[in-house]
C-alpha cells in the first residue's frame, strides 16, 4: 500500500526535483498534500513553484496549502543568490493554471494528521509550518509515523553561516519544536546531500529523457549549479531535498546513525546549528537517525528513471 505523506516545501530547484520524484511515484506514496512555506523566496513564490511541478508532473488531483509566510520568531531570510528571483530559475515553464487550496496548510496539517495516523512528514524547507502545528494540537505527534527532513550538518559545518544549514537557520524555534516533540525523525543534513552532486553527465542524462519533466529538471540544474561550483570549486551542486524523496523510495541507498540532536536557538554566532552527539557523550537518548552515507551513483539512477516516467 502507498505510504501516506505530506511534502513540506519551499522551491528553490532542489525542491522541485523533489517533487517530480515524489509526484513520478504514485505507486509507493501517496502525496496526502504539498504544503508551502517561506524560504528560498518568499510564500507566493514557493506557492506558485509547487503549483508548477504539479502541473509539470500532470497530478492535478495532489493539493497544494499555501502555509506560513515567516519563520515563528526571527525574520524571514530567503536564498535568491542561489536559487534566482523566481527560486527555479532555468525551468522555463509556464505560470501554473492551478490554484492553491483554500485551507491553510497548517490546519491542513493538523487535519491530515488527525484523520491519518501513520502519516510521514517530509520536510523541506524552514520548519515553520510544522513547528506551528505541534505547537498548536501537540497531540498529533502521536500519530505521525516520521519526519524525514531535510537540514542541519554536522561534519560538513554550514551553508549560510559557518555553523548553521539555510533551513534551520531560517527557522531556529520551529526547528527546536520538531526536535523536541519525541516524533521519530530522520534528517539529511549537508553531510550526506554534499555527496549528491549533479555532474555534466548527470544533467545530461536528464536532457535525454526527451520529455518536458527532464527538460526542466536539465534547465533548473544548469542554473542552480553554478552557485555551489563558484562558492566549493566542486563539479556540480548537492541535490538536498530530493534525498529526502529517495530516502522513502530506497533506504537501502543510505547509511547513518541514531543520535541525540538539539538545535541552537540562543547564541547569535551559532544560531541555528544542529549539535549532533555523534560519539554518545551526553547521556541523552536518541532522537534522530543522522545520515550520512549515500550510493550516489545509485540515488541519481534512481532520480533519472522516475523523472523519466513523467509528461
Ligand atoms: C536547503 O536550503 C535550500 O536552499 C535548499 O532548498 C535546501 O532545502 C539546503 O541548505
Ligand atoms: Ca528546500
Amino acid at each position: 500500500m502507498a505510504q501516506p505523506i505530506i511534502i513540506d516545501t519551499d522551491p528553490g530547484q532542489d525542491d522541485a526535483v523533489a517533487l517530480l520524484l515524489a509526484l513520478a511515484s504514485a505507486d509507493e506514496l501517496n502525496i496526502l498534500g504539498i504544503t508551502t512555506v517561506a524560504g528560498n523566496v518568499p510564500l507566493d513564490l514557493t506557492t506558485r513553484n509547487a503549483l508548477m511541478m504539479v502541473e509539470l508532473a500532470d497530478r492535478p488531483s495532489v493539493a497544494v496549502y499555501q502555509g506560513c509566510d515567516r519563520p515563528m520568531v526571527r525574520p524571514l531570510v530567503t536564498a535568491e543568490f542561489v536559487h534566482g528571483k523566481t527560486g527555479i530559475d532555468g525551468a522555463e515553464l509556464p505560470n501554473p493554471a492551478i490554484e492553491p487550496a483554500a485551507t491553510h496548510a497548517v490546519e491542513f496539517i493538523v487535519d491530515a494528521a488527525r484523520a491519518t495516523p501513520g502519516i510521514t512528514l517530509c520536510t523541506l524547507g524552514p520548519l515553520t509550518n510544522i513547528g506551528t502545528a505541534l505547537s498548536r494540537a501537540p497531540e498529533i505527534a502521536d500519530g505521525i509515523e516520521e519526519i524525514v527532513l531535510m537540514g542541519g550538518g554536522f561534519f560538513e559545518g554550514g551553508n549560510t553561516t559557518p555553523a548553521a544549514e539555510f533551513n534551520i537557520y531560517d527557522d531556529p524555534q520551529a526547528a527546536d519544536i520538531v526536535f523536541r516533540s519525541g516524533i521519530r525523525l530522520v534528517m539529511m543534513p549537508l553531510d550526506v546531500t554534499h555527496q549528491a552532486l549533479t555532474s555534466d553527465a548527470r544533467v545530461e542524462a536528464f536532457h535525454h529523457l526527451g520529455n518536458r519533466a527532464g527538460a526542466a529538471t536539465a534547465g533548473m540544474l544548469e542554473f542552480y549549479e553554478r552557485y555551489d561550483r563558484e562558492r566549493y570549486g566542486t563539479v556540480g551542486a548537492p541535490l538536498h531535498d530530493p534525498t529526502v524523496i529517495a530516502y522513502l523510495l530506497e533506504p537501502g541507498l543510505f547509511g547513518g546513525r541514531e543520535c541525540y540532536v538539539e538545535i541552537e536557538t540562543t547564541s547569535e554566532l551559532t544560531m541555528g546549528m544542529t549539535v549532533v552527539d555523534w560519539w554518545k557523550l551526553t547521556p541523552n537518548e536518541p532522537n534522530c537517525l543522522v545520515i550520512n552515507q549515500l550510493d550516489d551513483d545509485g540515488f541519481y539512477a534512481l532520480l533519472t528513471e522516475r523523472i523519466g516516467r513523467l509528461p
